[in-house]
């Protein structure tokens, strides 16, 4: 997809960026010209969840500056880098989320994993192995292995692509819309989980983080007392940004980490 600007001072210069909820663009620019940067990393942004929506048939994106900024989510771009102006050739936006998820047995759990949330490969482009490269670089940074994640209402070439690419081709569908698959809650490093009691019949059960594609219900932040925890996972390129976030008035923030480009990339 290409724009009618030059990516480079938005984007960066390498194949893989990351923009995280503080929509900052690779340039260092001041005054009008960090104005102009940030809003053309806004039209990237919004014309990508366009886009998307448009391939999924949804009728509002998935994905806009506007949400990322309201959300911790993360958005990986695979980039064209060639001059003269570079193009974007698809994205994946993850984020962990709080779920309450059916074992196989019928027990519920609660737990917080990192959820795919949206993901597009353009289409004069897909079927070229570019998804997976998108996607293996998001599993490494993160350090997560793809039968830990839960994916928000996948379609059907998304099913394809992941028991293509990673095996998971049994999926255990959930209530609120995500799909996990087999493997999610065996071995010690599965996501943190709690016992949750079984409702009574007449009760059912409400997950309060809903899917990304329940627009109009989803809630910004958990409600009481969820809202409260402090001992959620914090881990991949979120962790920084969550730990600033949480260090006590007049207290130094945590040093950035080191960044593979200056667009919130995060090393590891
Ligand atoms: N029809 C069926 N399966 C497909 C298709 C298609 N048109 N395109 C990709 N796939 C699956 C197949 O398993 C394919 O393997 P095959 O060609 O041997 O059949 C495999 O993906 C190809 O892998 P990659 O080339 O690495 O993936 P690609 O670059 O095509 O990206 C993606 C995959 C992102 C799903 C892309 O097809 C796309 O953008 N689709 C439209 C948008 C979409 O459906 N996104 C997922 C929404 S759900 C969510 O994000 C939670």
């Amino acid at each position: 997809m290409e724009f009618p600007f030059d990516l480079a001072p938005v984007l960066g210069g390498e194949r893989f960026c990351v923009v995280d909820q503080h929509l900052r663009p690779a340039g260092r620019g001041a005054g009008a010209k960090r104005e102009e940067l940030e809003q053309q990393l806004r039209t990237v942004i919004d014309e990508l969840g366009k886009a998307s929506a448009k391939a999924q048939g949804l009728s509002t994106p998935v994905t806009s500056a506007a949400r990322m900024e309201s959300n911790r989510h993360v958005l990986y771009l695979l980039r064209d880098t060639r001059p003269p102006r570079g193009a974007v050739l698809g994205f994946l936006k993850v984020g962990y989320k709080k779920l309450f998820l059916l074992e196989r047995d019928g027990s519920h759990v609660e737990v917080e994993p990192l959820c795919v949330l949206d993901f597009y490969v353009h289409e004069s482009q897909q079927r070229r192995g570019l998804g997976r490269e998108l996607f293996q670089e998001m599993l490494q940074r993160e350090r997560v292995s793809p039968q830990r994640l839960a994916v928000d209402r996948p379609s059907p070439k998304l099913l394809g692509f992941l028991g293509k690419h990673f095996g998971l081709s049994q999926p255990i569908p959930q209530v609120n819309n995500f799909v996990i698959f087999e493997g999610f809650f065996s071995t010690r490093t599965a996501p943190a989980r709690r016992p949750f009691p079984r409702p009574r019949p007449e009760e059912p059960i409400k997950p309060y983080s809903l899917s990304e594609r329940d627009f109009l219900r989803e809630e910004p932040e958990p409600p009481w007392p969820f809202n409260l925890a402090r001992g959620s996972p914090v881990r991949g390129s979120l962790r920084p940004f969550l730990l600033r976030r949480e260090s006590p008035p007049g207290t130094a923030p945590e040093p950035p980490p080191r960044r593979a480009s200056s667009l919130g990339r995060v090393g590891r």
